[in-house]
């Protein structure tokens, strides 16, 4: 499917064989630290499914869509790596009207029924090595579909024949949405996104013991004024455990 370049254009987006920007730079920077945990470094072991990312945070709002997007489309542009972004927003999608492409059937759809092979939701896009998983049907299960014993399954497939595939998850608010704690537990790293001077010091201690489930995560501190000539993110820091 082919993906609509001026829309990504017009919401800020990183465009494929675009001009360098100060996004695209900040995006490789924050790329690097999460490739270099998923595929491990001469003094560091790769850590367990590291190739799995969830994009999270605290509240609505804070950039997670924007920066899951925009950081696919930057290790899609990689040369050894592929990526899959996976909407896990099950309640409000929006991967999918981001790009500007047609709906159909996703991960929920596949948990749901036993009989859909994961990798036939899928959806190839004709931006080289960026492929889509939409969330699928919502149902009032979610949270119990993603924490049942064949989401590992299911998960499995994804990177099952593709080993340099990286996957990466859009996630509700973890302290609006109950799925995005199981989703942790599924993840080898977690992505905060913090709003700058917006998510309080408490927020974030609660979103961050609700990610309990995974064990490497980091923090990105995100635009501090979505203003058109301010946009722009502050800095990234580790979160050291
Ligand atoms: N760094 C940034 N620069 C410019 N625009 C941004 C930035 N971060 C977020 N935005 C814009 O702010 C709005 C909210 O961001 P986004 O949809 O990514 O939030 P979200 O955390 O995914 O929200 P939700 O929880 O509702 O899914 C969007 O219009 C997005 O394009
Ligand atoms: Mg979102």
């Amino acid at each position: 499917m082919i993906v609509d370049r001026d829309k990504l254009r017009e919401a800020g987006f990183i465009v494929p064989d675009g001009p360098v920007t100060g996004i695209s730079e900040e995006f490789r920077i924050i790329k690097r630290q999460l490739l270099m945990v998923a595929k491990g470094s001469p003094k560091t072991a790769p850590v367990p499914h590291g190739e799995r990312i969830l994009i999270c945070s605290a509240h609505p709002n804070e950039g997670k869509t924007f920066c899951a997007l925009n950081l696919a489309l930057s290790i899609a542009a990689e040369k050894d790596n592929e990526v899959l972004l996976v909407d896990a927003d099950f309640a409000k999608p929006s991967i999918l009207s981001s790009l500007g492409l047609e709906g159909s059937k996703g991960l929920m759809d596949a948990l749901a029924d036993p009989e859909l092979p994961v990798e036939n939701c899928i959806i190839h896009t004709d931006i080289p090595g960026l492929a889509i998983l939409p969330a699928g049907d919502q149902t009032n299960a979610d949270t119990e579909y993603l924490a049942s014993a064949r989401t590992e399954q299911v998960l499995d497939r994804l990177t099952r024949h593709n080993p340099n595939r990286i996957v990466i998850f859009d996630s509700p608010p973890a302290l609006s949405a109950s799925p995005a704690s199981v989703l942790a537990t599924h993840v080898g790293q977690v992505l905060m996104v913090v709003k700058a001077d917006e998510t309080t010091e408490t927020a974030l201690r609660d979103a961050l013991s609700l990610m309990g489930g995974c064990e490497h995560i980091q923090l990105l501190l995100n635009g501090t004024k979505f203003s058109p000539t301010g946009r722009r993110f502050g800095s990234y820091y580790g979160y050291g455990e």
